[in-house]
């Protein structure tokens, strides 16, 4: 049941509105509150404690992971609110693909804990793969090599990954699918193999199929690295386009004019750690970190 008070409404008039049992809008209206205002009160409670819970979709805490004995994320904290596009840049090597890595489940970590919409994933806790598993759900990872099936048209290469994993029949899959290749423009190719979209076109059908899932955030690891220098601003303004519909996206690139125009935060992320963080203007201008100022120059 809908609720609303319109602002329409003189002072002292207040407005209900419900789905009655044919779904059709039935609006009340009231001159006294009384329980009006309790309902409202409620619902208003509802609304905070849900806008604060979704504040920090992502808070990863302590992240520790080596290989073979080498320390590659040295104790990673970072907190994303939810709808935020955040930017993480650092050298290579420093560790941005391992984290990405961990944050949606794919890769096992020694220390620490990440907690992405509720969900909370932690060494050796009770039911460890099942939790990564539902990470991964919630989870988008779109990689610099858009990682298509090839021998799938794109309109299934969307359609594919909620058929079988969300069970979802062959013919609603297709008909999603189709909303999201019209969201990132390549509609009139749906019906065409990966081979031929050009790369730029191939990385926006990888990120309709991260989309298909639904995912609470999607990460990207140097989207556009792999592309034509021309091809790369179109995936950018795809991600512009999905920041701006409200989609929590953290990206890993060296695209500092991207990073500059449409990131919420950045990260600098250095040895294993994430080092600073901060709006683009502060990253940008007026770093505190050296290791920062250093890296940065190099794009200047
Ligand atoms: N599967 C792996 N096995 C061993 N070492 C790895 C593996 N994956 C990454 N590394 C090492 O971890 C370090 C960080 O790598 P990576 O996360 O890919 O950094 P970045 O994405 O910042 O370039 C590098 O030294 C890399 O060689
Ligand atoms: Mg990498």
């Amino acid at each position: 049941m809908a609720l609303a008070v319109s602002k329409m409404l003189p002072p002292g008039r207040f407005q209900k509105e419900s789905f009655d049992h044919n779904q059709q809008l039935q609006r009340h209206q009231y001159t006294k509150p009384g329980i009006i205002n309790s309902e409202l009160a409620y619902s208003a409670l509802n609304y905070e404690n849900c806008s604060s819970m979704e504040q920090h979709l992502i808070e990863v805490e302590g992240l520790k992971k080596s290989f073979q004995g080498n320390r590659v994320l040295n104790g990673i904290n970072l907190r994303v609110d939810a709808r935020q596009l955040t930017v993480l840049i650092g050298p290579s090597g420093c560790g941005k693909s391992t984290l990405l890595r961990c944050l949606n489940g794919l890769e096992d970590f020694d220390e620490g804990r990440i907690t992405i919409g509720g969900l909370t994933l932690e060494k050796n806790c009770r039911e460890y793969k099942q939790t990564a598993h539902k990470l991964r759900m919630t989870v988008g990872l779109v990689f610099q090599s858009f990682n298509l099936f090839p021998h799938l048209s794109v309109l299934d290469n969307v359609a594919y990954p909620p058929m079988i994993v969300k069970k979802l029949s062959k013919m609603d899959a297709r008909a999603q699918a189709m909303g999201f290749l019209e969201k990132v423009g390549l509609r009139e190719k749906a019906e065409m193999a990966p081979e031929q979209l050009s790369g730029g076109q191939q990385q926006r059908a990888a990120i309709a199929r991260a989309l298909a899932m639904k995912p609470k955030v999607i990460l990207y690891d140097e989207p556009t690295s792999a592309l034509d220098p021309a091809l790369v601003d179109e995936v950018l303004d795809v991600m512009k386009g999905l920041h701006s519909e409200g989609i929590t996206q953290i990206v890993v690139t060296h695209e500092m004019r991207f990073a500059r125009d449409a990131a919420d935060k950045i990260a600098f992320m250095y040895d294993g750690a994430i080092v600073e963080e901060g709006t683009a203007d502060v990253i940008f201008s007026n770093p505190a970190d050296s290791r920062t100022r250093q890296f940065l120059r190099r794009f200047l």
